[in-house]
């Protein structure tokens, strides 16, 4: 029988079959007493009769019954069925549950312990009728610990999100820093040049040029072209003193400088300010075409004597 069910209609059927064969039995032996011993015991209407052993050496006619095997087999469906009560109170919590209904199994592991206490406690029983229920290792609950949940609470402990979360952050933070220190040896390819205007350039023609100051190619060239009625000279834009860029008031007639004041004449002169020396002038000369050529490769001095050069000025 298995040990999960428990099917007690079984043992109610054995002592009513035990029964009715006693009872068979006896009707045969009474018949062979009647009939001396010679006579064969009747044959069962409804069911088989119980077969007795033959004797060992006796005729064809049927042989004595054993009652006594009869008892004993009445005395061992007992014996299961007490232990099959047994079994039944053991598994059941309290509730009759029906003979042929499979058996749940223990809810938990704390179930199947009070059960196997149940069983164990009872030492008044005989030690034969003692039922050993043999239980399963329930699978550990994994509940986690109070440091655990303290520290997922506060934040403490990485959790599987946490650490993909964390780790995509990283990767993210590393491909900007990638990008950035790439961006920066790119921009070592490009060194610092100065795209500055050329230093020698055409200005036209002198006839297209009034008398005076011209501004056309300051902005560009840093320069005046200055023509007066004899010649034409190009002065370079730049303050004697610091660097600055003078400015030519027309109504003054002469270039100041806005930083600290130092002026010069028209002709590139300091007389004002702290300017040292008067305005530098830069090579003008005519090209093969007839135009002006300017050339800021070459300076002159007014203190060193250079405005004599005939390449300082053009003569008209
Ligand atoms: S830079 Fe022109 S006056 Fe000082």
């Amino acid at each position: 029988m298995s040990e999960d069910k428990i099917d007690l209609s079984e043992f109610d059927e054995i002592p009513d079959r035990v029964a009715r064969a006693k009872a068979k039995a006896e009707a045969l032996r009474k018949a062979r007493e009647a009939a001396g011993g010679e006579t064969s015991a009747p044959k069962p209407a409804d069911e088989a009769p119980a077969q007795a052993p033959a004797e060992p050496g006796g005729d064809s006619g049927p042989s004595e019954v054993d009652l006594s095997s009869l008892d004993e087999i009445q005395d061992r469906v007992a014996r299961a069925k007490a232990k099959a009560e047994l079994m039944r109170k053991a598994r059941g919590s309290g509730g009759a549950a029906p003979a042929r209904a499979p058996v749940k199994k223990a809810a938990s592991t704390a179930d199947r312990a009070a059960a196997a206490r149940a069983l164990t406690q009872k030492t008044d029983e005989p030690a034969a009728e003692r039922v050993i229920v043999q239980t399963s290792p329930a699978p550990p609950e994994i509940r986690p610990g109070p440091e655990r949940t303290q520290a997922v609470a506060e934040g403490g402990m990485t959790t599987r999100r946490g650490f993909f979360t964390w780790l995509t952050l990283a990767w993210a933070s590393f491909a900007v820093a990638s990008g950035a220190g790439l961006l920066g040896f790119a921009r070592f390819l490009f060194p610092n040049v100065l795209f500055e205007p050329p230093q020698s350039f055409k200005i036209g023609f002198a006839e297209d040029y009034d008398l005076g100051v011209d501004e056309r190619w300051k902005d560009k060239f840093s320069v005046w072209i200055v023509k007066t009625t004899q010649d034409m000279f190009a002065l370079i834009s730049v303050c004697t003193h610091l660097g600055c860029t003078p400015n030519w008031l027309g109504n003054e007639q002469k270039f100041k400088c806005p930083c600290h004041g130092s002026g010069f004449y028209v002709t590139g002169i300091n007389f004002e300010g702290p300017a040292p020396r008067p305005l530098e002038r830069a090579r003008i000369v005519l090209a093969e075409d007839g135009q002006v050529l300017v050339d800021k490769t070459r300076k002159f001095l007014y203190e060193k004597g250079h405005w004599d050069n005939p390449e300082s000025f053009l003569r008209i």
